[in-house]
C-alpha cells in the first residue's frame, strides 16, 4: 500500500467539524490531504503535511468528497422523450408513466440492462459521484424485479428492492394480491441481492397501510426501510418513514408542519430531488423550512428516465441553491455527507481520517462555483478509493 498526498488545494472540504474552520464543511484553505490506500490518512494545511510516497499538485483548485447519490433507478430499458416532449407542452406527470418503462424493462435482455447501468455510472462517475444507490422497480414480476437487484449488486453496494413502484399491470384488477407477491415470493427472491426496501407511497401507487406492510415485511427479511414520500401531494408517507426509523424519506414535496416536526425530532433523513421538479415542472420542496426546523437534508439526481432523467448531482446543486433557497454550504453538504447519512454510512461523504479517499477536484477555486458556475463542467478529476478514475 502505498500513500499520496494531494497538495496545493486551495478550498478543501472536508465536511468534519472537527477539522478546518469548524463550519459544518469544516473547510481548510491552503490545504492537503494524505491518502493510503483506500482511505485518507490525513488532511490539513499543507504546510504541515506528513511526508508520503507520492504527491499530486491540485494546482490551486478546490476539492471536495466525492457526492453520495442516495437514490437513482438505473436498472430499466427504453426512452421516454415523448413524455417529456408532452410535459413541456402542458401535460402533468403521474406514477402512470412507470408502465412504459416496465414494458421497455421487460422485453430487454440481462445484458442490454447491465450495459445501461454502466453507462449511467460511467457518466455520473466523470459528474463526481463516487457513490450511487440504485433500485429495481421497473420489472414488477418475481424474475424481473430479482434479475434487476442481481445485475445492480454486480456494480453497486447500496442496492434497493423496490417491488413496489406501482401496482404491476397484471395486477390492475387486485392491488392486494400483488402487495402478497411484493411481500411474500417476490420479497423471498429480492431480499438476497438488496440492502434496502422501498416504496412509492402516493395516489395511484401505495397507500399508507399498503406502505406499511410492505416495508415490514422487507424488515423482518433483514432490509432496512426508506420511502419514496409526498412527491405529488400530502399523504401519510413521511409519517410512515418517521415510524418505521427509516433512513430516509425521499422527495418530502408536500409537506405539512407535522410532517415537518416529524423529521426534525427523528433520525430520518429528507432526501430531496430536485431534478424531478425540474423535469415535471413541479413545485420546488422547501429546502429552507426543513433546514430551519432542523431535518437533515440530502440531495440526490432520482436519475430515471421518467421523472428525473439527469445523473448531474452539480446541476442539482445548481437547482437547489437557486430555487429552494439552500445556501451554496448547504447544497454541497446534503450531496455529500447529506447522502452518506441517508444511506446509514459514515465512511462515506467526508475527507477525514478512516473514510474513503472518494473525492473530485474541481476546476475552481471554491465549491461555492458548483452553483456559481451552473452547467458548467467543473469535475477535472475524480478519485475513489484512493484512485484516480476519472
Ligand atoms: O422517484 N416517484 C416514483 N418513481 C420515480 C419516477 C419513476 C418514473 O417516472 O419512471 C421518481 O420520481
Ligand atoms: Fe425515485
Amino acid at each position: 500500500m502505498s500513500s499520496t498526498v494531494i497538495t496545493n488545494i486551495a478550498s478543501l472540504v472536508t465536511n468534519d467539524p472537527s477539522l478546518g474552520d469548524s463550519s459544518a464543511l469544516g473547510l481548510i484553505q491552503d490545504a492537503a490531504v494524505v491518502i493510503d490506500g483506500d482511505r485518507i490518512a490525513w488532511a490539513g494545511e499543507s504546510s504541515k503535511a506528513p511526508a508520503t510516497d507520492n504527491r499530486v499538485d491540485a494546482g490551486g483548485r478546490a476539492v471536495i468528497p466525492g457526492f453520495v447519490d442516495s437514490h437513482s433507478h438505473l436498472v430499466f430499458a427504453g426512452d421516454r422523450t415523448q413524455e417529456f416532449n408532452a410535459r413541456m407542452s402542458g401535460r402533468g406527470y403521474s406514477a402512470g408513466g412507470i408502465r412504459t418503462t416496465v414494458a421497455a424493462t421487460r422485453a430487454a435482455t440481462d445484458a442490454e440492462l447491465e450495459e445501461g447501468l454502466v453507462r449511467y455510472l460511467a457518466e455520473a462517475l466523470r459528474q463526481g459521484t463516487t457513490t450511487l444507490e440504485t433500485k429495481s422497480g421497473y420489472g414488477l414480476t418475481v424474475e424481473d424485479e430479482a434479475r434487476a437487484l442481481r445485475i445492480a449488486a454486480a456494480h453497486m453496494d447500496e442496492v434497493t428492492y423496490l417491488g413496489a413502484h406501482i401496482v404491476s399491470p397484471d395486477y390492475a384488477d387486485d392491488p392486494a394480491a400483488y402487495v402478497a407477491l411484493v411481500t411474500g415470493e417476490m420479497l423471498d427472491a429480492c431480499a438476497p441481492h438488496a440492502r434496502w426496501i422501498d416504496v412509492f407511497c402516493e395516489q395511484g401507487a401505495f397507500d399508507g397501510d399498503q406502505a406499511r406492510a410492505i416495508l415490514t415485511a422487507g424488515r423482518a427479511k433483514g432490509l432496512h426501510p426508506r420511502i419514496h414520500a409526498n412527491q405529488l401531494s400530502y399523504g401519510p408517507g413521511v409519517q410512515l418513514a418517521v415510524e418505521l426509523d427509516a433512513a430516509s424519506a425521499d422527495h418530502c414535496t408536500h409537506l405539512t408542519d407535522a410532517d415537518v416536526d416529524a423529521l426534525a425530532n427523528s433520525r430520518t433523513v429528507a432526501t430531496l430531488l430536485p431534478g424531478a421538479e425540474f423535469s415535471t415542472r413541479a413545485q420546488w420542496p422547501d429546502a429552507r423550512r426543513l433546514l430551519d426546523a432542523g431535518v437533515t437534508v440530502a440531495l440526490s439526481t432520482d436519475c430515471n428516465p421518467g421523472s428525473s432523467f439527469t445523473s448531474s448531482v452539480p446541476f442539482c446543486i445548481a437547482l437547489a441553491v437557486r430555487d429552494m433557497r439552500m445556501t451554496p454550504d448547504e447544497a454541497l453538504w446534503s450531496a455529500t455527507a447529506g447522502g452518506a447519512q441517508a444511506l446509514r454510512r459514515t465512511d462515506l461523504g467526508r475527507l477525514t481520517p478512516g473514510a474513503y479517499a472518494d473525492l473530485a477536484i474541481l476546476d475552481a477555486p471554491s465549491h461555492v462555483h458548483l452553483a456559481y458556475r451552473p452547467g458548467v463542467p467543473l469535475v477535472s478529476e475524480v478519485w475513489r478509493h484512493g484512485r484516480r478514475v476519472a
